[in-house]
């Protein structure tokens, strides 16, 4: 792309840390809706996508991601197409395996990692106690002289969630992050499922170009045209640009999480570009 075609994009967050930490609990609230009831004993299956716009008009895509250590490939995958990393840790528990995990990921990426200090509102909260933990893995948050961000929180509460997504913006700041909304579609499948009534759908999330209903895509060894397409909460969109999660619906079977996404012109080129995958 051209200096001259790019603008400004919202930063794609990765919320990742260790089982019950809080990583939902925390999307949740920023969310101001309640996922967390409709999971089966609260654990997250695969990765959610949202996209969500902040008090001050900011927008910014989120992606929750499971603690559980079977899903260690798709919190990989989740640091692989995240600008961000928000690492839970629940303050009345300690730096835990998949802790470690996540910050490794993060930091293979090459991801700026801010800290929350999750579930303050607990009596057994120790903040400080998690900080030192961090310190001892030469992680130093601001607060130990160091320059990693970091925020205490409740997801529970909200206390200290607003500070979080400030911290947050700023670091996206730093990285002048840009698209050029005007191209094809590019991207990255964020799960896919087959639902009764709709079909295949794939949550996809749009990283350069605007996707668009009636555009044809490939995405990992499934393609077809857009029928339609429709945000977080349900909604119809017709278009879906830099930074966008959204499902799509029309493809002829289910990608797998983390398989990349384009469009082509027709369903002829589509096919051919698929056989040689
Ligand atoms: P997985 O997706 O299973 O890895 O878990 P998660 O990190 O998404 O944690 P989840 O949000 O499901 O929260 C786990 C439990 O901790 C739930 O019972 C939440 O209600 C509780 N919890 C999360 N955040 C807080 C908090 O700030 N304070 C308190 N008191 N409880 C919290
Ligand atoms: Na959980
Ligand atoms: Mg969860």
């Amino acid at each position: 792309d051209a200096p001259e075609d790019l603008v400004s994009r919202a930063p794609i967050v990765t919320v990742m840390g260790h089982v019950d930490h809080g990583k939902t609990s925390l999307l949740d609230y920023i969310r101001k809706e309640n996922v967390i009831a409709g999971e089966s004993g609260g654990i997250t299956q695969h990765i959610g996508a949202y996209g969500v716009e902040l008090e001050g008009g900011q927008k910014m895509a989120f992606l929750d991601t499971p603690g559980h250590e079977a899903f260690t490939a798709m919190r990989a995958r989740g640091a692989q197409v995240t600008d961000l990393a928000i690492i839970v840790v629940a303050a009345d528990d300690a730096i835990m395996p998949q802790t470690k995990e996540a910050i490794s990921h993060a930091q293979a990426a090459g991801v700026p990692i801010v800290f929350a200090i999750n579930k303050i509102d607990k009596p057994t909260a120790n903040p400080e106690k998690i900080k030192e933990g961090l310190a001892q893995m030469n992680l130093l948050v601001e607060d130990w002289g160091g320059k990693i961000q970091s925020q205490d929180i409740s997801a529970k509460t909200g206390l200290g969630v607003k500070e979080l997504l400030e911290k947050v913006l700023l670091e996206a700041e730093l990285l002048e992050l840009t698209a050029n909304p005007n191209r094809r579609a590019n991207g990255t499948v964020v799960e896919a499922f087959l639902d009764k009534g709709r079909g295949y759908v794939s949550t996809v999330l749009v990283q350069g170009g605007t996707l668009k209903v009636g555009d044809y895509v490939l995405a990992g060894q499934h393609s077809g045209k857009v029928r339609a397409m429709q945000d977080e909460r349900g909604k119809n969109v017709k278009t879906a640009g830099p930074s966008t999660p959204v499902s799509v619906l029309g493809l002829d079977g289910a990608p797998q999480a983390g398989d990349k996404f384009n469009v082509f012109d027709d369903e002829r080129e589509a096919k051919t570009i698929a056989t040689k995958r």
